[in-house]
């Protein structure tokens, strides 16, 4: 496994052939079993499989969510190893955005509701980093996670807007047995908060049942997941949503489709989580 620090040294080993392809997964490091799917994944559909682990400072708005963020380069490393990726980019901050730095990707739209209006700048520096992540490593196809619904959103839009030639796919959430969303600040819960954050897996759960016996009924859906999540007193809630899959528009009323998705602080570690109901 090559491990390139430097752009220069990536490059010597990126995609030489148009008739090689190349899986990309773009991480932020600590290095989860939903982060090992979306590897896997990349691996069995490309010739050869590349990883970046890279914690962005542009797309975090809180500086401590920065500073606290988990590093753990030393077992990601041996992780991607053990699972045969063949390139992992891992810069340092001023390799990726060296001084006098200055240009940004910026989506209008759907960047504004939800993650874009509770983490302002976030999804600028998410799109910025990206882009860069993506002009380097040239990858043919790029895989990213439900678990972050809004990202795939913005990453599609950009991808079409810029005519940046990659394919976007998109890989399933990944859970614990009892439900959380795997998450790299998973860890950073304690005891009785990660007791806790079950409730968002159940008030999902709950809505993918109403859905199923047939409510379509936006407030209804809407007003069932603040009562669940209201249930938990170690819950604060920061948003909760039942939004149109595509524009990520609220929904009232009737509906066809949704996405219902929520971010919900325990303690100071802020998690999200969602479902499409379809
Ligand atoms: P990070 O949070 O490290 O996530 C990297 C990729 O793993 C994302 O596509 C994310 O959706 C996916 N992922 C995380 N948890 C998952 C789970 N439980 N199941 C399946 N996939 C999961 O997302 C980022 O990093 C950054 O924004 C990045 C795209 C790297 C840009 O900096």
């Amino acid at each position: 496994m090559i491990i390139a620090r430097a752009i220069s040294e990536l490059i010597k080993y990126r995609k030489r052939s148009p008739a090689e392809t190349w899986g990309f997964v773009p991480t932020m490091g600590a290095l989860h079993k939903g982060h090992l799917s979306l590897v896997r994944r990349a691996m069995k559909e490309n010739d050869k499989t590349a990883v970046s682990i890279f914690v962005n400072p542009t797309q975090f708005n809180n500086p401590e969510d920065l500073k606290k963020y988990p590093r753990t380069m030393k077992s990601d490393l041996a992780l991607l190893r053990k699972a045969g990726v063949d390139l992992v980019f891992a810069p340092e901050a001023g390799e990726v955005y060296p001084p006098g730095f200055q240009s940004y990707i910026d989506v209008t739209e759907v960047t504004k509701p939800l993650e874009g209006a509770a983490r302002p700048g976030h999804f600028r520096g998410m799109a910025t980093v990206v882009t860069k992540l993506f002009n380097i490593v040239e990858p043919t196809r790029a895989y990213f996670g439900q678990k972050d619904a809004q990202q795939v959103i913005v990453v599609r839009q950009f991808v079409r807007d810029l005519n940046i030639p990659v394919e976007i796919i998109v890989c399933p959430t990944l859970r614990e047995k009892d439900g959380l969303a795997m998450s790299s600040r998973n860890v950073r819960l304690n005891s009785k908060e990660r007791r806790a954050a079950r409730v968002l897996f159940r008030s999902l759960s709950d809505a993918e049942k109403a859905w199923k016996s047939g409510t379509r009924d936006a407030d209804k859906l809407r007003k069932n997941l603040i009562s669940v999540l209201n249930s938990e007193p170690l819950a604060r809630v920061e948003y909760i949503s039942i939004a149109d899959p595509v524009t990520l528009s609220e929904l009232n009323g009737k509906v066809k489709q949704a996405l219902v998705s929520m971010a919900v602080f325990f303690g100071d570690v802020r998690l999200i989580d969602n479902v499409v109901l379809k």
